[in-house]
């Protein structure tokens, strides 16, 4: 493996290595542009520029290769005028229009001038004008003038998604970045171009203009979008709470994972923020014909009636539907209490495809749960099909149905829905959102979103991933796990803890696919326990 030294440290690195990764292993950082890890390489923007011995001129570090015996230096007097020229030919042209544009804080070039640049400008001539404030596409936005000629977009829609809308056309200072010929940019990955292009040149329609990003907070989240599980930044506006419509949450962000998104995340899960804080939130308890009921009420006339029906007809004529939106600590506080406490048998998790649900070569895929592997794992022996639950509810069969979870209304109709909710004698539903399930319901109750809470997720690959909670509980909503521990408690049966990190340890005791695994050894970017190394004797 070559050795290479950087700035006066050496480290070994695997053969193919760059300069710029090699100095990334040492913490040294080297400004670019065109350089992004989950691209090509097109060595263009020459802001990489390095000294290497015995190379007469400078070097760009995002092509380079290290080679043995390799002695780089990152910050001598040449580098640093270059790096100064490279910044002031960017911003010849530049409208300098920090003020109003939204990338304003995550700037590379603001950054960049700050760090590097500092220099006097020299320029006489007039600034060129080009197209400002196209919208491209439903998520993007395009100001040609703020643009570097990067070509990170454009190996974007060439490279990942395949879909080739963006082109650089013309030459000189005339080159400009502009969508070819009447393309729209609609590919389903679309609101990466925000994230790859790093300067203000292809914003984020929903984002702009709502927040300062320096007023975000960014919590560490998975995405439930599907099975997929994509690590996410969630950023939230806590500062400035009368901007951004008054909503906390600003904006999902990819957070990289080699394992499962790299650099990427869809559109759909990237917009799907907006459903966390949207009207039709449920936000207090309620039962039919008494809205804006206390949890004190409400847990105490669920557990009244609840009782009763079990004396009246047994326990086999409970069932549970819980959706695989649910955490994994979620589910396990529920096998605890109606599998382990109650002894109910039917407890139901799989239910019918998402029709909306697609499968794409990059990340997207038809199950649209976030955890049905997790459900599968911690759930023993062969649960019914939500469908059999609800035709057992819908002919008489099951007289008491709690509904646990988001995610039926989309796969059910809600004609079916309702017959069943209706034929029952108490149905009571534990949801995030109003839907034709709370409506028809004897008792809704409100839990939190996993925005709001913590815990895990076991994406359909078997990979084990933390989300952590990015905001305070919405109306009365409640995390799931004190309303099962709640309900444990009036039925006189043992619960799951309350708090998610020893709820995770008693599953991981008890269930074998997550056995030795802790919130530690998770970490922020989750293990595989199918990829883990299987000790030795
Ligand atoms: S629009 Fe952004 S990503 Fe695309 S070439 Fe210009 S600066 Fe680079
Ligand atoms: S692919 Fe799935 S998990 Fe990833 S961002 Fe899209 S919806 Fe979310
Ligand atoms: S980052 Fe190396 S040339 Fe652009």
């Amino acid at each position: 493996m070559p050795k290479v030294t950087i700035d006066d440290r050496t480290i070994e690195v695997h053969a193919g290595t760059t300069v710029i990764q090699a100095a990334e292993q040492l913490g040294i950082f080297i400004p670019h542009y065109c350089y992004h890890p989950g691209l090509s390489i097109a060595g263009s923007c020459r802001m990489c520029l390095v000294e290497i011995e015995k190379n007469p001129k400078l070097q760009i570090a995002c092509y380079t290769m290290v080679t043995d015996g390799m002695v780089v230096r990152t910050t001598t007097p040449a580098v640093t005028i270059a790096r100064a020229a490279i910044l002031e030919f960017l911003l010849a042209n530049h409208p300098l229009d920090c003020p109003v544009c939204d990338q304003a804080g995550e700037c590379k070039l603001q950054e960049f001038y700050m760090r590097f640049g500092r220099y006097d400008s020299t320029l006489l001539e007039d600034k060129l004008k080009k197209h400002k404030a196209i919208p491209i596409g439903p998520h993007i936005i395009l100001d040609s003038e703020r643009c570097i000629l990067c070509s990170r977009c454009t190996r974007f829609v060439d490279e990942v998604t395949k879909t080739h809308e963006l082109a650089i056309f013309n030459r000189g200072s005339h080159a400009e970045l502009l969508p070819v010929r009447d393309a729209v940019v609609d590919n389903p990955y679309s609101g990466c171009l925000a994230d790859v292009c790093p300067v203000g040149a292809l914003t984020d329609r929903d984002f702009r203009f709502q927040v300062r990003v320096w007023y975000l907070e960014k919590t560490e989240s998975i995405c439930h979008g599907c099975a997929r599980g994509c690590n996410i930044e969630i950023h939230t506006n806590r500062r400035r709470t009368h901007h951004n419509n008054g909503r906390l949450i600003a904006r999902f962000k990819p957070r990289h994972n080699a394992d499962v998104n790299g650099y990427w995340i869809c559109d759909a899960g990237r917009y799907s923020y907006k459903g966390l804080e949207s009207d039709d939130r449920l936000l207090s308890p309620a039962a039919r014909g008494q809205a804006g009921l206390s949890w004190t009420d409400a847990l105490a006339q669920v557990d009244e009636q609840v009782t009763s029906a079990i004396a009246a007809h047994g326990v086999g004529s409970v069932a549970v539907i819980a959706t695989p939106s649910l955490s994994n600590e979620e589910i396990w506080a529920l096998r605890r209490l109606f599998r382990e406490g109650m002894k109910v048998d039917a407890i139901a998790h799989l239910c019918p495809p998402d029709p909306n649900g697609v499968t794409d070569d990059l990340l997207r895929q038809a199950d649209t749960f976030p955890n049905s592997f997790g459900a599968s794992v911690i759930i023993p022996g062969s649960p019914p099909a939500v469908e059999s639950v609800l035709s057992s509810a819908a002919d008489g069969r099951i007289k008491t149905l709690f509904v646990i979870g988001s995610g039926l209304a989309e796969r059910i109709a809600s004609e079916r829905l309702k017959e069943a909710l209706s034929r029952v004698e108490l149905a009571i539903a534990i949801q995030t959102h109003h839907s034709v399930v709370t409506e028809a319901a004897t008792f809704a109750m409100p839990m939190t979103t996993y925005a709001e809470c913590t815990g895990t997720v076991t994406n359909s690959a078997g990979r084990v991933q933390r989300f952590w909670s990015a905001m305070p509980p919405l109306g009365d909503s409640r995390p799931l796990l004190d309303i099962l521990a709640d309900l444990a408690a009036r039925w006189e049966v043992p619960s799951a803890p309350r708090d998610p990190q020893s709820c995770f340890a008693e599953l991981a005791g008890c269930v074998e696919y997550y056995a030795g695994l802790t919130y530690a050894t998770l970490g922020s970017i989750g293990v595989n326990p199918r990829q883990m190394a299987v000790p030795s004797a």
